[in-house]
Parts: C-alpha cells; structure tokens; sequence
C-alpha cells in the first residue's frame, strides 16, 4: 500500500496510533502488527467543545490540549502506552495533484518539482511542506503525485499535539488515511472514495497502489440536516431525527425529504462527476479506464438509502466502504460498534500507517 504523507517523520520500527481531528471530534484508533497484519487494539471518540476549532483554525490551543489528553486516556481496549502518532489534516487546506513531468532521473525530478510547486501552489517554497511519488512511467512523460500543505496550516496542529504528550510520527491529508483503509491490500481497480463528514465532504480517487486525486466540498451532515429542517420547516433537531431513523429508504419521490435530499445532494453528484471526468482524463493510462466503484464512508454514510441513491444518480456501482478492510477481526482486542464503525475510517487509515 502507498505511503503517501505529506510530511512524514517516519520511522518503521515504532508503532504509532492514529489521531483524527475534526471541528468537532477527536477520533482515536490503534492497530498491532500481527503475523497476517493488522488487529485493532483501541479506539476512542470524543467531541471537542465549539469555539476550539473552526473550520480547521485552532482558536483556544489550551483548551484542545486537555481534550487531546483526554481523548487519549479514554480510548476503549487497550491503553495507549505510545506517543508516536498519526495526526490528519484537513483536505481543504491542502493541495494534492497529479502533474506530467518529462521521463528524468530522480535527482533532476526533485529540482524539477520545486519549479512546479511554485506554479501550481500560491505560496512560496518556505511557507510549504510538500511530498512527491511518481505514479506512472509512460514513454514520453513520468505522471508524479505531488502534495502540499501550507506550514501555517501544519504548525498550529504540531504545536497542539506535542503540548498534549504526544510525537507526531505524520501528518497526512485525511482523505488519503481514509482511501488507505478502505481499498484491501491487492484489490484491482481504481475508486472513488467519499468521507461525508459532519462539517464537510472529502473525495479522493485512488487505487490499491497510488492516490490520484483529492478535494473537498462544503457539502456535510450538518447542511444536509439543515436543509431538512428548512423545507420541512422544522428545528434542526427534528430534522437530525428524521434523517437517523428514514434516511433515503423507501422514500416516495414526491416526497419533501427525497426532494430535499436530491437538491441538496446535487452538489454532491456533481462534484462526484466532475471527479470521473478528472480521472479519466488525467491519470488513467488507457484513457478508457473508468473508476470502477465509488465507496463511500463517515458519519453520513450510515444515511440510511445513500448507497443505492448514489449508484442510481450516477449510474455505476456504489457502497459503504469497509474502514476494517485490512484489519483482522479475529486478533483484535476489541470491537468497534457498527453504527460508528463509518465514521473512524480516517482515523483507522493513519494507524494503519
Ligand atoms: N444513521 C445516520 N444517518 C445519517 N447521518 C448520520 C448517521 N449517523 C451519524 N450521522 C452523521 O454523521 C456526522 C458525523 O460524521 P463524522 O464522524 O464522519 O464527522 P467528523 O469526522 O467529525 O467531521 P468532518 O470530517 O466533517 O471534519 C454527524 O453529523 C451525524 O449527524
Ligand atoms: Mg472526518
């Protein structure tokens, strides 16, 4: 499985856990080696109070440093001993694309990629921590993966987690985590993972071997929520509790909440389309390779129906995305319940590191 963090501090031998921050969450998940690969031996969640990160900024760095604390004391199976970790970072910040180089030693590609960096990113070198792999070795040109995430962005996130105790090993973009866990070590094919969080939407295109791709949208939980609640006229309470128990399932088309489901998720589809064109114009080698499935995970992929709304909106097969994929039931320590299973995939995938 690629290993593609953006900043990575990487040493082999120790076992990190991965720690996944969210607006509103922290989710905390720990894998051991085993002689057939990976068991799980804890994970953990816990919301972190308004006001302490907005839309990825840290506002009150002391009040996140005790919830990270906590979070890590309160994980469920077994105590984590470690500091080395596994942090994400939020795909909005982000830049991550595939560039056509032309065929040249790796040395000259290093060099090579700063002068595309500098192009492709607003920001100078010194305000980035960047990453690169080629992915595709074609006669006339080299396809090479490249990274980026602004410092200001990274260092706020460091500067939080070593107060907490912790030795950040990685950071990684969390889309790039969450496709890691998803697609099972030697499966074929190219994917469309999408992580419906509650804050927003990561999409990252990638195959057993390699990301292609990744962005986000602002579509989430939350604004479909809202939606509800605004064309049933409802509180957003109400709306959350229609959304848990009916979601997209068995729902009349003339209905308010598959109306309002289907204007909303309009973003969404479209985005989506935008993606497949994307690859197939941009990284697969045949030109006629198309995305085989698109596999869907986070809290909004329990929305009961979305499954079978997507793969009908779109016409190709879609699913909820397996985040123990690689993970070995039978070794693991502890369990983590179905209904959440979905919405630890990211953190899962920087475990799985
Ligand atoms: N059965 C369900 N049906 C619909 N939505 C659900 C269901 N269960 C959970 N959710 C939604 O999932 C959301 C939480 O998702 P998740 O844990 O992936 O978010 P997050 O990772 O904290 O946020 P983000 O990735 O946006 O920063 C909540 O907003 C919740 O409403
Ligand atoms: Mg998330």
């Amino acid at each position: 499985m690629m290993k593609f963090s953006t900043i990575s501090f990487l040493n082999p031998k120790i076992t990190q856990f991965g720690i996944d921050l969210s607006d509103i969450s922290i989710k905390i998940a720990q894998l051991k080696k085993t002689k057939k690969g990976y068991a799980l031996s804890s994970f953990g969640r816990k919301e972190i109070a308004k006001g302490l990160i907005e839309e990825g900024e840290i506002k009150n760095e002391e009040k996140l440093v005790e919830t990270i604390k906590e979070a890590v004391k309160e994980v469920k199976g077994e105590t984590i001993k470690t500091p080395y970790c596994a942090a994400s970072l939020p795909e909005t910040e982000s830049f991550v694309e595939v560039i056509r180089m032309p065929a040249m030693e790796k040395k000259e590609m290093a060099e090579a990629i700063k002068w595309e960096i500098e192009a492709h990113i607003p920001l100078s070198q010194e305000e980035i921590y960047y990453d690169w792999q080629i992915i595709g070795r074609e006669p006339d040109h080299f396809d090479v993966i490249v990274g980026a995430l602004p410092k200001k962005t990274v260092d706020p996130y460091l500067d939080v987690l070593i107060k907490a105790g912790l030795k950040p090993m990685a950071f990684e973009i969390e889309s790039i985590a969450t496709a890691r866990t998803l697609i099972k070590k030697g499966e074929s094919g190219a994917f469309l993972v999408i992580d419906i969080g509650a804050k927003k939407t990561s999409l990252a295109i990638a195959s057993n071997k390699s990301i292609f791709f990744t962005t986000s949208i602002s579509f989430s939980n939350i604004s479909f929520t809202a939606a509800l609640a605004d064309s049933l006229n409802i509180s957003f309470e109400e709306a959350k509790k229609i959304k848990m128990e009916k979601g997209l399932d068995d729902l009349d088309p003339k209905s308010r909440i598959f109306q309002t489901a289907r204007l909303h998720f309009a973003e969404l589809i479209a985005k989506i389309k935008e993606c497949l064109d994307y690859y197939t114009d941009r990284c697969s080698a045949s030109r006629k390779e198309k995305i085989d499935k698109i596999m869907i995970c986070g809290g909004g992929a329990n929305l009961s129906g979305l499954a079978l709304f997507l793969s009908r909106e779109l016409e190709m097969p879609a699913e909820i995305g397996n985040p123990l994929a690689n993970v070995e039931l039978i070794n693991s320590v502890i369990k983590i319940p179905e209904e959440e299973l979905s919405s630890y995939a990211t953190a899962l995938g920087l475990a799985l590191e």
